[in-house]
Formats: structure tokens, C-alpha cells, sequence
């Protein structure tokens, strides 16, 4: 479904773990576009029913796509750029409104 634009295949990749999994970006991409171009599409569970979500709007409103990076949580994929190297999981339960759980 996510692919890149005809003649915009980068010469770099930026390597990333996710849940384990390597994953490649392209340089400068946004974590929730490179998720959703390896086929990821469950980025976060709902506190209640445990039911998956995924990037809705990318564009910082929407909040159903929140990670945990480098063990942090409540990162928004859609407005981090990925940098070699991080470590990312779904986002479980419910958020802190502390950032630090
Ligand atoms: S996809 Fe909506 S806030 Fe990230």
C-alpha cells in the first residue's frame, strides 16, 4: 500500500529495530511512514480492549500513533524522524501523562 515516489529510491537506508524486526528508512523519513511501507500497521493497543491501532492523519493530531522509542512512550511516529539505530515497540495500555511509564 506505502511505497516511494517513482525515481526517489534513496541510495542510503537508515537501519531501526522494530519489535525486534530490522527495518529500513530512507534518510530524514518519519518513523510512521517507514513502519507502514515494512507493512506495520499495529503501532499502539487500546487501554480498554487491547484493540490495535495505527497512523490515522499523519500529521500530529490524531494521537493512534504512538510508539515507545528507546524505551520512551507516547512518541508520535508521525513526527519523528528515524535515526539509525532506535529501538522501537507497539505503545501498550494506556498513556502517562508523565512520559515516564
Ligand atoms: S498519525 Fe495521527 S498523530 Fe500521528
Amino acid at each position: 500500500m506505502f511505497k516511494p515516489l517513482e525515481g526517489s529510491t534513496p541510495t542510503t537506508t537508515v537501519p531501526f529495530l522494530m519489535e525486534g524486526r530490522a527495518v529500513q528508512a530512507q534518510p530524514g523519513e518519519m518513523l510512521a511512514t517507514a513502519l507502514l511501507r515494512a507493512g506495520v500497521d499495529r503501532f499502539r493497543e487500546t487501554p480498554v480492549s487491547g484493540s490495535p491501532r495505527g497512523p490515522l492523519c499523519l500529521m500530529g493530531v490524531c494521537f493512534d500513533c504512538l510508539v515507545q522509542v528507546n524505551g520512551r512512550p507516547n512518541v508520535q511516529a508521525c513526527m519523528t524522524p528515524v535515526e539509525a539505530g532506535m529501538v522501537v515497540q507497539w505503545q501498550r495500555g494506556a498513556r502517562s501523562l508523565q512520559g515516564d511509564t
